[in-house]
């Protein structure tokens, strides 16, 4: 039997701006995606804790899941795209995910690099983490449409990536960071009409530009901080990234709050990927507090660590 993990993957600095040419930087971490492998005499997918509601056809004693159709499409493409390559396999592939499904955690491309990766082992197929990190993109692309490659290669190859979205390129630097929050607020809407929102503005308001520009020089700032382990610092432009974004209109009065309230505990903390909702950091410098502060608002949260590799047997 195989088994995999994928991570999660969060945004540290310099979403958005990243869709206009600056780099971001991205880490992934140990909370993800299992998938297993066993081979067998027919192929089956199984998966645990995906939320879904149930139809029953009595008549035909068959049950359908609704409202994961969505996370089987990704499983789907995997699974085709790796007979191509790695041939025809019979299998019982069991998935499990330790975080929920569309929170901007990167859970779609941990799902759809998960599968390739546990395909290829159980299929005796050494694949480097550059051709997983472009099978997976590839995946996310025919389901979504669009899709960045930041999040498959993240997910693919581990650890604190500075990441260039076009024309694609990526830096692993060696960076860690102590634990850290992650608290998941419901979200407003997908990243697809998310990112439309930041385009519309740029496309209306000139000055907008001023500040995917200033981001981008954040992220300098921010890579440099990361290879000192300054972590007065990181909080600090983690704060100035965060009301960077509130300026492209993506951090709603949940995340002031939040932020408000958790401000005498943490360095700093912002918003994680697109926004409205979804993941947000906190830098902590009293955990405990900063857990009483989530638990108050009544946030779901994760303290979680950096990962040094990607998707990988376990
Ligand atoms: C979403 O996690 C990050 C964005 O920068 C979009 C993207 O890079 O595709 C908002």
């Amino acid at each position: 039997m195989v088994k995999v993990f994928a991570p999660g993957v969060v945004k540290l600095f310099g979403e958005h701006a990243v869709v206009y040419g600056r780099p971001a930087l991205a880490a992934t971490i140990d909370r993800g995606v299992y998938v297993e492998c066993e081979k067998g005499d027919r192929l089956v997918v199984e998966t645990v804790g995906v939320p879904a509601s149930l139809r029953y056809f009595p008549e035909e004693k068959r049950a359908e899941a609704l409202g994961s159709e969505r996370f089987f499409a990704y499983i789907d493409a995997a699974l085709r795209f790796a007979e191509e390559l790695w041939g025809s396999l019979r299998a019982r592939f069991t998935i499990k995910s330790d975080l929920p499904p569309g929170i901007g955690a990167a859970t779609s491309a941990a799902v759809s690099v998960g599968v390739l990766k546990a395909y290829s082992l159980c299929a005796g197929v050494e694949v480097d983490v550059y051709s997983l990190a472009k099978l997976g993109h590839r995946v996310e692309l025919e389901v979504q449409g669009i899709a960045s490659p930041m999040d498959t290669a993240a997910t693919s190859i581990g650890g604190v990536l500075k990441i260039w979205a076009s024309p694609f390129r990526l830096e692993r630097l060696n960076a860690s960071l102590p634990p850290f929050y992650i608290a998941v607020l419901p979200r407003v809407g997908t990243t697809r009409e998310i990112v439309a929102d930041v385009k519309a503005l740029l496309d209306r308001r000139r000055s907008a530009a001023n500040v995917i520009e200033a981001i981008g020089s954040l992220v300098e700032e921010a890579h440099a901080c990361l290879l000192a382990g300054d972590l007065e610092c990181l909080g600090e432009l983690m704060y100035m990234n965060n009301w960077l974004l509130g300026a492209l209109g993506v951090v709603d009065g949940r995340v002031v709050t939040l932020l408000d309230m958790a401000k005498p505990f943490i360095y700093g903390g912002k918003i994680s990927g697109a926004g409205r909702g979804g993941v947000v950091l906190l830098l902590p410098r009293e955990g405990t507090m900063v857990e009483r502060v989530l638990s108050s608002l009544g946030h779901v949260y994760y303290k979680v660590s950096i990962t040094e590799t990607g998707a990988a047997a376990v």
